[in-house]
This record gives structure tokens, C-alpha cells and sequence, in this order.
């Protein structure tokens, strides 16, 4: 029998000059509980910012005790309800994404929002996470499905909690090299950014259809940002021509890419719109630049058959399978 599942939401979007949706338009969210992944920088950090200042409790979930400690003053002046928190968090060591897990699993407190925005992009040179995945599919997709699995029992806790993954315009130039995943024998920097960007709209889409099988409320979404400027370009060790390189892409995206707080307005959008339906994308509405709407995305993310062998293989590199009940 087929499901009836939204693999294409059939939600309306607002038309494309509708009004302009921006951070006043959350609504409130005293009471809840949000994990932002990567919120000590640009996009990431800008969502905690605006989530905590609606009032909800944000756990900023970040893998730098320094960088995380000074987000934590930016995220608290912000903030309107309960105290925001550092959760140390590396997405690149399945161990530290266990014991994050742990930390909130002991305490049992429901996760209403999952903001899996960390990423690292088009790295130079292949590296590797700590348990020899590449460091992008590792970091973008691989450490978010382990995390999001782990966190499973806390976001099954809240009422209508709701998984936000950060894709990319990178994702419409993605596919998955099912013969070398992790980029053993030929890297592309670019080509493993796109894969991974795809894998969160694959992982996006299966998470839903998931959900929706097990008859839970969760609610499964992605976002891209546009072009916004962010400390993006300057995740990897460079040097001589690429570092080169990389400072004029970043001096580029500073004066080309909208702000990263309007930046962070799709993933804000995605995050607390209510009855979004699931497996919803919102981007900005020109795509690159604009205010956040629901939007296209890669057609090979619509593919049921490979965001099941990509959910298939998750689970067997991280050990980590979905427990629904
Ligand atoms: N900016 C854009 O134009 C753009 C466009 C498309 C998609 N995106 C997506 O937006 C998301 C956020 O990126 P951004 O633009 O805000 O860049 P950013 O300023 O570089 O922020 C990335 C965040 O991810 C964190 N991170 C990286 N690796 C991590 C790991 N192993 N464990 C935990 N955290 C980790 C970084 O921590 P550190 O500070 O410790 O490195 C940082 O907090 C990414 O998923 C990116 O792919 C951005």
C-alpha cells in the first residue's frame, strides 16, 4: 500500500512578495526547550539568539569551550526565559555525540526543537572525524543522524517537537557516491559539501516518512540559508594559494551574502511556524538573498529509494538505530 505522506508538502507557500516574515513573527516560545547545533558562530548563533529572546531554553551545542562560553553571554543577554546552556558537543566523535545524549537523556527534559545547523564546508584537504568518516559527510550528516537518533527519546517527549536540518544551494549540485561515501579514494572538496548538503535533505525526508510510520507528532524539516555571511569559508587549515583563495571567497561572501541574522530567517521560520507540514524546505525567497518561504530543492531529494539506503548506511557507520517507542 503506498503511504500518504508529504514527500512533496502540498502546504500552500506564501506567494513570493507576501509580507515580510522576520524574527517578530515568532511566536512565543516560553516553555520550550531548543538544542542548536554549531551556535557559537553566524547562523547558528543568531538562532539561539532569536529562539532565546522568544523565551524558549536554548542548549547551544558546540565542540569549542572558548568560542562556546562567549556565545553563551551573547545567547543570555538575549534571552527572555530560562538561562541558556552550553552542551559540549563534537559532530565529528560519535563518542562526544554520546555523551552529550546522555547529559539530556539523565535529565529528561523534552526537546521541542532540534536545530541541526553545525557544518563545515569544501574543506582542502580530506580530513577525517574521529572515527574515519570525511570530515564533511562525518560532520554535516553522519553526526547530525546520530545525534538526532540518540536525542529520539527527549524529542519524543515533547508534544509536537520539530528536527530543523541546515542544507544548502550546494545541495541542487549534490549527489551520493554510493561506491565511497567518505571519500576514500578520489576527494572533492565541493562534490563532498553538495553530498553531505544533499544527505540532510534525504535525511530530512526519511526522518518524516519515519515519524509519520511510527505515528508520531514529530515533524521533520529543512532550511537553507541563502548566502549569508558567516565564518563559512574558514573551517579548514589553509595555506599559500588556498588560504589565499579562501580569504577572497570569504571577503566575497561578506559583501555578496545577506546578514546572518536574516540569513538564519528560513531555519528560524522552519523551526517555530506552526502546522508546518513535514518535510517541508524554506530558503530565502530568491533563493541566494530574501525573506524565508517554502522552496525547491534537488529532485534526487524526493528519491524515497536513496534516502532509505543513506538512512540504511547511517545506521550502520554510527551504530545508531531509531527507537520509535
Ligand atoms: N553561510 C552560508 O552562506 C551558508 C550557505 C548554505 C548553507 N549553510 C549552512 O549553514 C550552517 C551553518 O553555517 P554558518 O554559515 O553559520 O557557518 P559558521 O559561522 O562557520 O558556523 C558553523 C558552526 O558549525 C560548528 N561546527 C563545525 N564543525 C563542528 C563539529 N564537528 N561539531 C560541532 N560543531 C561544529 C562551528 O563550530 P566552530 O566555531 O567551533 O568551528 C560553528 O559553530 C552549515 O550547515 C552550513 O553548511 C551556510
Amino acid at each position: 500500500m503506498t503511504e500518504a505522506l508529504p514527500d512533496r508538502p502540498t502546504v500552500t507557500s506564501p506567494p513570493l512578495l507576501a509580507r515580510r516574515w522576520t524574527i517578530d513573527d515568532i511566536p512565543d516560545q516560553t516553555g520550550r526547550t531548543a538544542v542548536v547545533t554549531g551556535a557559537n558562530s553566524g547562523l547558528g548563533l543568531r538562532t539561539a539568539e532569536a529562539l532565546a529572546a522568544k523565551g524558549a531554553h536554548v542548549l547551544l551545542a558546540c565542540r569549542n569551550e572558548l568560542k562556546a562560553a562567549t556565545a553563551l553571554e551573547q545567547v543570555s543577554a538575549a534571552a527572555t526565559g530560562t538561562e541558556p546552556e552550553v552542551l559540549p558537543l563534537d559532530l565529528a566523535d560519535l563518542a562526544s555525540i554520546r555523551r552529550a545524549a546522555d547529559h539530556l537523556d539523565v535529565r529528561g527534559t523534552p526537546i521541542d526543537i532540534l536545530v541541526n545547523n553545525a557544518g563545515v564546508m569544501a574543506l582542502p584537504r580530506h580530513q577525517r572525524t574521529a572515527d574515519g568518516f570525511d570530515a564533511q559527510f562525518g560532520t554535516n550528516h553522519l553526526g547530525h543522524y546520530a545525534l538526532t537518533g540518540l536525542l529520539l527519546p527527549q524529542l519524543l517527549r515533547a508534544p509536537e517537537a520539530r528536527v530543523v536540518t541546515v542544507s544548502s544551494i550546494a545541495a541542487w549540485g549534490g549527489l551520493i557516491n554510493w561506491l565511497d561515501p567518505n571519500w576514500r579514494v578520489v576527494y572533492s572538496r565541493w562534490l563532498a559539501y553538495s553530498q553531505s548538503k544533499l544527505a540532510n535533505l534525504l535525511f530530512t525526508a526519511e526522518l518524516q516518512r519515519r515519524a509519520r510510520a511510527a505515528g508520531s507528532t514529530l515533524t521533520a524539516v529543512a532550511a537553507h540559508p541563502g548566502l549569508s555571511a558567516t565564518n563559512l569559508y574558514d573551517s579548514g587549515p589553509e595555506k599559500g594559494v588556498a588560504a589565499a583563495f579562501a580569504a577572497i571567497q570569504q571577503r566575497m561572501l561578506f559583501s555578496l551574502g545577506q546578514s546572518d541574522a536574516k540569513g538564519a530567517l528560513p531555519q528560524l521560520y522552519a523551526a517555530t511556524m506552526p502546522g508546518l507540514a513535514g518535510n517541508s524546505y524554506c530558503g530565502p525567497a530568491f533563493e541566494a538573498f530574501g525573506y524565508p518561504r517554502r522552496t525547491l530543492r534537488n529532485p534526487l531529494a524526493y528519491s524515497r529509494f536513496q534516502a532509505r539506503k543513506l538512512w540504511e548506511l547511517s545506521a550502520e557507520l554510527t551504530g545508531v538505530d531509531y527507537r520509535w517507542a
